[in-house]
């Protein structure tokens, strides 16, 4: 080998060392960029209307996109998907399979049929509001009449909390403050608060406005806390139950807040308003 073919393979070998050390920091290989897809799109149909939209939508941003309106109640925009309520349910089709799919967190599909009022649509949606009626009275009565839903066919229990989980995911995702959460299961399941946090974060949130009542459909958010502080007595309670304590407080927390948050189980004929 020649001088100057020496000389050039040790300049070559002298790059490739340098461009894999640039690639370490203090003896770690740094990981390659992955290729960034585009969003592919998606074509599929909603009441028999051909609806375009991206890979990753949800079925409701399908159908919003093109006007269609689906009732939700634990879904909101700002905050993470929950799909717990089940009210924004529509029916998907594909060849001869249906079911029956919480609009909110189903992704599209190419080729799927999407029916948001069919028969077997509109037999869930009366189940779920009988549901959320035996826990918040004041559903409202044109969306009740719509699905045939009867008053009083479940056990009522008017804690006036419907357990959304707007308010949890509120306080965790926009305040930071990790203050509610949820505890039990089925029939006992309850939204509760941390007084510990409770104490330190409440009281100052949102100029004192307490963010979490202006996401609650409900007006169940008690109030008290907002301008004095959580009264718990003196020994804390790990846990305490979020319900108000009689339709007075949850009117005085609607009529605080206002009533431009959930039209759908919000009546318009609430007494006090
Ligand atoms: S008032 Fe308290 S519980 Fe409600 S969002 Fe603010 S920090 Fe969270
Ligand atoms: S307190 Fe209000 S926001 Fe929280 S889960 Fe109950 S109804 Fe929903
Ligand atoms: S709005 Fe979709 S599950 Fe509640």
């Amino acid at each position: 080998m020649s001088t100057e073919e020496r000389e050039k393979q040790n300049s070559s070998e002298r790059q490739t060392r340098r461009a894999v050390s640039d690639r370490r920091v203090e003896g770690v290989t740094q990981p390659i960029a992955p290729a960034v897809e585009a969003a592919r799109q998606v074509e599929l149909t909603i009441n028999g209307q051909a609806v375009e939209a991206w890979e990753g939508m949800t079925l409701l941003q399908a159908a919003q996109s093109v006007g269609i309106s689906i009732p939700t109640l634990c879904h909101h925009k700002e905050l993470s998907t929950y799909g717990a309520c089940r009210l924004c349910s529509v029916e998907v089709i594909r060849g001869r399979r249906s079911r029956i799919v919480a609009s909110c967190i189903y992704p599209v599909e190419d080729g799927i049929e999407v029916l948001t009022e069919s028969e077997k649509v509109a037999k869930h949606r009366k189940i779920i509001l009988e549901l959320i009626q035996a826990r918040w009275p004041w559903v409202d009565k044109e969306l009740l009449e719509k699905y045939g839903a009867q008053p009083g066919r479940f056990e009522e229990k008017t804690d006036f909390c419907i357990l959304c989980g707007l308010c949890v995911r509120y306080c965790t995702e926009v305040k930071k403050a990790n203050c509610l959460g949820f505890v039990g299961r089925g029939a006992e399941r309850q939204i509760v608060i941390y007084p510990e946090r409770a104490i330190e974060m409440c009281p100052t949130c949102e100029g004192g406005n307490m963010g979490c009542r202006s996401v609650c459909p409900t007006g169940t958010m008690p109030n008290e806390f907002a301008h004095t502080g959580p009264r718990f007595g003196k020994k804390l309670p790990l846990a305490y139950p979020v319900k108000s304590y009689s339709e007075d407080n949850v009117r005085e927390v609607l009529h605080t807040v206002g009533d431009w948050r959930m039209p759908w189980v919000r009546s318009q004929t609430m007494p006090g308003k």
